[in-house]
């Protein structure tokens, strides 16, 4: 069954107080709207269609993709409206409809939902709620068939009182939609065109209304201010968090723990508290994490260890590999099996061989480093000229003495030595020893400036 995906983004979302349009609002680290799209994309249909009105440029701009349709609404003037806007755009048999502000819903709802609608059937996406409030209810007839949706505004007393509401999400067979949306009114209490009106209108012309409910009502929750995106971004979290777990990952507290983006774990892992990982992130098996760390598009191979407060991004560490605490991996740091770096490290587009080490105080940029290479304390490369940068490589079990200047582009073959202290401006083959410092003077008899009194 072909089908075309409409979701509907226009709304202002006033109580966000914000400059930034509602579905650009972040929820672990994606925005609402982009959290919809990728749900939308799993069900692989053949077009997806965007409705923007508030903020449309920016969210057209931020959003911008080869599958995505943007269709302005120029005014709000309700939900049928809106998707009456993608009309001539579908001509899929099913068209589904989401909302850009209900970014958990879950792709297994959708299809669980898709399997009901068909010619004669349209499938409807409610909740039961001990609040309704504000939603559209969901009428049905002696026979506990649906027969109309009714806004919250315009229901009776009795209709307040049903609890299964509207979540807005429906699947509606594409081939009846446009007779439908043409013959909404607007001709009740908010003035609006209900896209709800289509659900009697399909009764009436003899087509049934399948429901489907969501596994936990979060999925259909919308965020319309701050509070509510925080409950929707606490929600994502504990359900990442018990996913994690599932798979084998130890976490020292779930509610201490937050994934932005998409991550992959072995088994044994260990995560202690505060970490955060962003973008892509692979995890193998034996990787322990220490805690207040953030990971950011990395790999980290098996049973490589990050120690307290570290900062990993862009980063492959191998296998047996150490880092921290307090290190700082900036995008290009690879490590091979067994490297060590240890605490106030920064790397940058930098290779470190197998059981090399870095252990204290260094900076390393645009480097090569090779096998048990060994670097001291408080060595920097100088890789920059303010306007190039050079490279640095380092052959095999170089020793670097403690407080070098590497003044790139600069080459040390392997087995060679470099003293305490050294400014490396040139190279030094294969087993020699590099001296680059002032020679010690010592003065006898020196007299230190003394204090002068003031009165
Ligand atoms: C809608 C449903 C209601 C349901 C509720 C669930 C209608 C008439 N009512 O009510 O039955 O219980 O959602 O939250 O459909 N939008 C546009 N253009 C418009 C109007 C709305 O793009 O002209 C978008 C909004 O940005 C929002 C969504 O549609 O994402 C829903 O609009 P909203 O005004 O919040 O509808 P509700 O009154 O909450
Ligand atoms: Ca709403």
């Amino acid at each position: 069954m072909s089908l075309d995906i409409v979701i509907l983004a226009a709304g202002q979302g006033t109580r966000m107080r914000s400059a930034l349009p509602k579905v650009l609002h972040p929820v672990a680290g994606d925005s609402m709207l982009g959290h919809v799209i990728h749900s939308a994309r799993q069900l692989n249909p053949q077009s997806i269609h965007v409705v923007i009105g508030h903020g449309a440029d920016i969210v057209r701009e931020r959003l911008a993709a080869d599958d995505l349709n943007f269709i302005l609404q120029e005014k709000q003037l309700g939900t049928g409206h809106a998707v009456a806007q993608a009309l001539p755009e579908l001509t899929a048999e099913n068209v589904l409809i989401l909302y850009g502000d209900v970014p958990l819903i879950e792709v297994e709802t959708l299809q669980r939902l898709l399997k009901k609608v068909s010619a004669e059937q349209l499938g409807l996406l409610t909740v039961n709620l001990a609040d309704p409030t504000g939603y559209g209810r969901i009428v049905r007839d002696e026979q506990q068939r649906v027969s109309a949706i009714i806004e919250h505004k315009d229901a009776t007393e009795a209709q307040k009182a049903i609890t299964e509401g509207n979540t807005g999400i429906l699947a509606v067979p594409g081939k009846r939609l446009a007779d439908w949306l043409g013959r909404l009114s607007n001709n009740n209490a908010q003035g609006e065109y209900y896209l709800t009106d289509v659900i009697a209108m399909a009764v009436n012309d003899g087509l049934v209304v399948a429901t489907e409910q969501p596994l936990d009502a979060m999925e259909v929750q919308g965020a319309n201010d701050r509070k509510q995106l925080a409950e929707l971004e606490r929600h994502y979290q504990q359900r990442e968090a018990r996913r994690l777990m599932s798979l084998g990952v130890t976490l020292r507290d779930p509610a201490r723990f937050d994934v932005r983006g998409d991550v992959s774990v072995g088994r044994d892992v260990l995560i202690d508290i505060n970490v955060i990982l962003e973008g892509r992130v692979f995890i193998e098996d034996d990787v322990v994490i220490g805690p207040n760390c953030v990971i950011k598009n990395s790999t980290l191979r098996k049973g490589s260890v990050i120690k307290a407060s570290s900062h990993i991004d862009g980063a492959v560490l191998g296998e047996g590999s150490d880092v921290g605490p307090f290190a700082r991996l900036r995008p290009g740091s690879v490590l091979e099996a067994r490297a060590h770096v240890g605490n106030f490290v920064e790397l940058k587009n930098a290779h470190l061989g197998e059981a090399a080490k870095v252990g204290h105080l260094t900076y390393l940029g645009d480097a090569e480093v090779g096998a048990r290479t060994n670097i001291g304390a408080g060595t920097i490369t100088c890789n920059y000229d303010g306007a190039n940068k050079f490279r640095t490589v380092l052959g095999e079990d170089v020793f670097i003495g403690s407080n070098n200047s590497l003044v790139a582009p600069v080459d040390i073959s392997s087995g060679a030595t470099t003293a305490a202290g050294s400014t490396i401006t040139q190279d030094v083959a294969a087993k020699q020893l590099a001296i680059g410092r002032a020679r010690q003077r010592n003065i006898d008899g020196w007299k230190r400036p003394v204090k002068i009194k003031k009165d």
